[in-house]
């Protein structure tokens, strides 16, 4: 066959290969096992002897040009398929953003916040308090003589003998008084823990607990504060009802109740600091006085935002939290 034609031919099919596939046919077409420049070559051996180095050298040059040919054509299908991909990704730099979703506060931390701002607001000053306890500062300094029932063993968890989960913020009166000294306005918020569980009680609960100590404190002031905060968080035109009641730290006690859905709930309870609970701490009940209260932060939240069962504070639905 006439080298020149079937380098010619060859030259022609490749430039024409549209992609990579038609190009590896058309190389094989040529150069393969089977191809036509192949079969040449196996040819040589069947030449005379003088003609054969001459026909070998042609052959070996035609070879290389289609050789060369397939480079390039790969080189070029390469180049127009990634250019192609760049017009083809190319991106609208004007469109909006996705946007990233925006976390927000738990409905806990809203009441949380609320109550913290009420009270700093008010000049009260908050502090922390150890969540593991000792039964001395969570029941003794309280004026909880040791077979109150609060101290039985299914209220309360024990960590260890005379370690216990505190069951209130209450403790943190105590530590909070030792360290100062009157006229003293101190809050704080944590959590509690108690064995109860039911769709209004969680082993852990929340509470918010505050303190005010000086030498003219009446139970007025501890009315007149409380009505204010209460009207706050649920409204100027929320019912309230004050009742007497009992706790061993207070002396007179009450609890302020919210009408709510055809009834009384309890939000929290409050007192005169026990004459006791001064003496123990080293402040002199003949000189100062106090009012105490402490309250369920997540009772509030359920009441304000209508959340029940209380396990629904906890779960982190994101579809009860996105509401928020
Ligand atoms: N510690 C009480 C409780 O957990 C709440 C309480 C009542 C706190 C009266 C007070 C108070 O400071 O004066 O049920």
């Amino acid at each position: 066959m006439d080298l020149a034609l079937l380098v010619e031919q060859a030259l022609e099919q490749v430039s024409g290969a549209a992609d990579e596939n038609a190009l590896i046919q058309v190389k094989a077409s040529f150069l393969g096992r089977n191809g036509a420049l192949s079969s040449e070559l196996r040819g040589l051996g069947k030449l005379p002897k003088e003609e054969r180095a001459a026909r070998g050298g042609e052959l070996n040059v035609a070879k290389k040009r289609i050789e060369e040919a397939v480079a390039a054509q790969q080189e070029n299908l390469r180049h127009a398929s990634a250019e192609q991909q760049l017009t083809e990704a190319q991106i609208d730099v004007t469109l909006p953003a996705l946007g990233l979703p925006l976390g927000h506060a738990h409905p806990l931390t809203l009441v949380e916040n609320e109550l913290i701002a009420l009270f700093s607001g008010m000049g009260f000053e908050w502090v922390d308090g150890p969540e593991v306890e000792t039964e001395a500062y969570n029941f003794d300094s309280l004026n909880m003589p040791s077979d109150h029932p609060a101290r039985e063993m299914q209220d309360t968890f024990y960590v260890e003998d005379g370690i216990v989960l505190r069951t209130h913020t209450s403790p943190v009166q105590i530590r909070a008084m030792e360290g100062r000294t009157p006229p003293l306005r101190v809050f704080t918020t944590g959590r509690v823990y108690r064995h109860d569980s039911s769709t209004r009680h969680s082993p852990m609960f929340h509470q918010i607990e505050g303190f005010l100590v000086d030498d003219r404190v009446t139970f007025t002031d501890l009315k007149g504060t409380l009505y204010a905060v209460v009207r706050e968080l649920f409204g100027a035109d929320v019912k309230i009802r004050f009742r007497r009641s009992f706790f061993p730290f207070t002396e007179p006690s009450g609890e302020i109740d919210i009408w709510r859905d055809g009834k009384w709930l309890e939000i929290l309870g409050c007192g005169m600091v026990h004459p006791n609970v001064l003496k123990g701490v080293g402040i002199d009940p003949q000189k100062f006085q106090g009012y105490a209260f402490g309250a369920g932060i997540d009772r509030i939240a359920m009441l304000k935002y209508g959340l029940e069962p209380i396990r629904v504070l906890f779960e982190n639905d994101q579809r009860v939290l996105n509401q928020f």
